[in-house]
């Protein structure tokens, strides 16, 4: 997607070889035009496909989760990472591990609002080693719901996520692939031009 790549090469910082830092328009704040320009493109990626649900993972997937139900005008329920006060018991766990924070938690989302009629898309914002992706297809499964597929904003095709999930048959769908963060500067695959 033309627009998101522009805003990336335009406000994003390269951390490292491996970390692109994009606070300024998703993961910290949050620019509601780009998104739903990319909720937009989530929806016409996955419209003939007869979803039902939007599955992501608080917080940053929050935004273009929300943008693509929107416009597909189905629910979006987002995974959360702490148990809140109001859980019933009645819920799918699931453990993601972040490589790039070393930290394992669980997921949680009610079984209220994901059954085996459902069609989900799952939507996130990084796709790097593929931890948070995977912990959400375990609770679609845990639920007998069909997964469409995945849309990502930004994969990092030089992190082995997306080869993964798509070798196992997954359709995964991302707004923007880098290809490289080397020498502070963010190359795409050309191949993600849409
Ligand atoms: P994985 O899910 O693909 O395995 O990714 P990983 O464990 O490496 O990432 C853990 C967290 O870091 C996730 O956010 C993920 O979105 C984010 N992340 C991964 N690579 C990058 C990157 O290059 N830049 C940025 N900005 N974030 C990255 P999270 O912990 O779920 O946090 P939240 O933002 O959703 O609250
Ligand atoms: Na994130
Ligand atoms: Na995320």
């Amino acid at each position: 997607m033309k627009a998101l790549q522009e805003k990336i090469k335009q406000d994003g910082l390269v951390l490292s070889d491996q970390v692109l830092k994009v606070d300024s328009f998703l993961n910290h704040q949050v620019d509601p035009v780009l998104m739903k320009k990319m909720g937009e493109e989530f929806a016409r990626l996955f419209r003939k496909d007869g979803v039902t649900k939007i599955l992501t993972l608080e917080s940053s997937g929050i935004s273009p989760a929300l943008m693509a139900a929107l416009e597909l005008k189905v629910p979006m329920v987002f995974a959360r990472k702490k148990k809140p006060l109001t859980q019933s018991a009645d819920v799918y766990t699931a453990t993601v591990h972040s490589f790039t924070k070393n930290t394992t938690h669980e997921i949680i989302v009610s079984r209220a609002f994901l059954t085996n009629r459902d069609k989900v898309l799952i939507i996130d914002d990084f796709l790097a080693y593929g931890q948070a992706a995977e912990g959400l297809i375990d609770i679609v499964k845990q639920a007998g719901a069909n997964l469409s597929g995945i849309g990502i904003v930004i994969e990092k095709a030089f992190q082995p996520g997306g080869e993964r999930l798509r070798s196992r048959g997954i359709r995964v769908e991302s707004l923007a692939v880098i290809q490289s963060l080397k020498n502070g500067t963010v190359s795409f695959l050309e191949e993600a031009y849409a």
